[in-house]
């Protein structure tokens, strides 16, 4: 099960036409990668649990052959993650006793699939989290366990230095026990952390982690989501969906000037142009955009069909599809244009900072 149904908020403007699983990543929707790496690892049918947005998944999968049976779950209003777990239960094959896979629509991972299922049975676990260790866990709840892997408690961010008692944070993958999933209270929004997982604990489930510190990455904000795409056009993390590995991507269709310089894992969307003396470096260009000669661009999202005028900077920004940023602007750190938008020559030098 892929949960595919959230609003996106911090990725916004981009999440405002195309829901964030659905967002190009190195040439393809996000969902692809995740949905044929399952597939790689043995997975034969994936349920999307959808909400905001849904007639996009719809007509992308209609059209799609991605080698697995892909089936759609809607849920009318947001349910949260444990509300649309529940609400896509009619739509398992699986006995009560067989694992269900979930993964949150915007993890991108190296975690081995089959061995996550493995430990699963292995440990006879009503849920098995996939566990990943960061340097700084602020920002996150925290997922401490014992020396066999049980899980103790789920605490929330912590505040001071004495509260980070594991490095270790839930990274957005589970396996259930079917029968586990049957409890969850249905029509109702549910949120698995908050509610789901301290609840199993509280009744003494077992809840169990594996911790995985390989590649992984939460695509949630924009700099991270730079930041997945690039890593998977230079080869850094992994997919079976990216077409080829290399310095920077190019879609079909896309024209870059012979002294521009595009690297540091660029995708150039689909008909795409790049003109004479652009710098574009660690960026994702959408399909049709337009960043015009001597123009910077880098770490930053250019929207579809958006134009980035000659020599305007752009570090650290999202511009909205088919905004028009005219010439010799600075947008840094942080800077978002809306869809649409214009902003006249030399009128913006924008920082989050200033
Ligand atoms: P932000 O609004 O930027 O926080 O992003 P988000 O909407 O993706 O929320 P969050 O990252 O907390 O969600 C984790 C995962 O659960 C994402 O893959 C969401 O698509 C998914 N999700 C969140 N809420 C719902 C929901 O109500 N229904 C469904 N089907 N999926 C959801």
């Amino acid at each position: 099960m892929l949960l595919v149904g959230g609003q996106g908020t911090r990725l916004r403007p981009l999440t405002i036409n195309t829901p964030k699983p659905m967002l190009p990543v190195a040439g393809v929707p996000f969902t692809v990668h995740q949905i044929t790496r399952a597939r790689d690892a043995g997975v034969t049918r994936i349920v999307l649990a959808t909400s905001y947005k849904a007639e996009v998944f719809r007509e992308f999968i209609d059209d799609a052959d991605l080698g697995i049976e892909v089936v759609i779950a809607t849920e009318d209003e947001p349910l949260g993650t444990g509300g649309a777990i529940r609400h896509a239960l009619p739509h398992l094959d699986s006995g009560p006793d067989d694992p269900v896979l979930v993964f949150n629509g915007d993890v991108l991972s190296g975690v081995d699939i089959d061995g996550l299922v493995r430990h699963h049975r292995d440990t006879g676990s009503d849920v098995t989290l996939y566990l990943t260790p960061v340097d700084d866990p602020r920002a996150y709840g925290l997922v401490p366990t014992d020396q066999s892997g049980r899980v103790t408690a789920f605490l929330e961010k912590p505040k001071t230095a004495e509260e980070i008692v594991t490095h270790n944070i839930n990274a957005g993958c589970y396996v259930f026990t079917r029968r586990v999933i049957d409890r969850i209270p249905a029509g109702r929004p549910v949120s698995v952390e908050r509610e789901t997982f301290p609840g199993l604990l509280a009744e003494g489930a077992l809840v169990t982690g594996v911790v995985d510190s390989g590649y992984w990455l939460d695509l949630g904000t924009p700099l991270a989501f730079v930041q997945g795409s690039c890593d998977l056009v230079l080869g850094s993390a992994p997919s079976p969906a990216v077409p080829s590995v290399g310095d920077f991507l190019t879609l079909s269709g896309a024209q870059i000037a012979s002294d521009a310089q595009v690297h540091g894992g660029t995708v150039v969307g689909r008909d795409s142009v790049i003109g004479a003396g652009a710098i574009v470096n660690g960026a994702v260009v959408f399909d049709g955009a337009r960043i015009a000669d001597g123009a910077h661009v880098e770490n930053s999202i250019v929207g579809v069909g958006a134009v980035i005028g000659v020599g305007s900077v752009v570090r650290g920004a999202v511009i909205g599809d088919g905004a028009v940023i005219g010439r010799g602007n600075e947008l840094l750190d942080g800077a978002r244009v809306w869809p649409g938008a214009q902003i006249a020559d030399g009128s913006i030098r924008f920082s989050s900072d200033a």
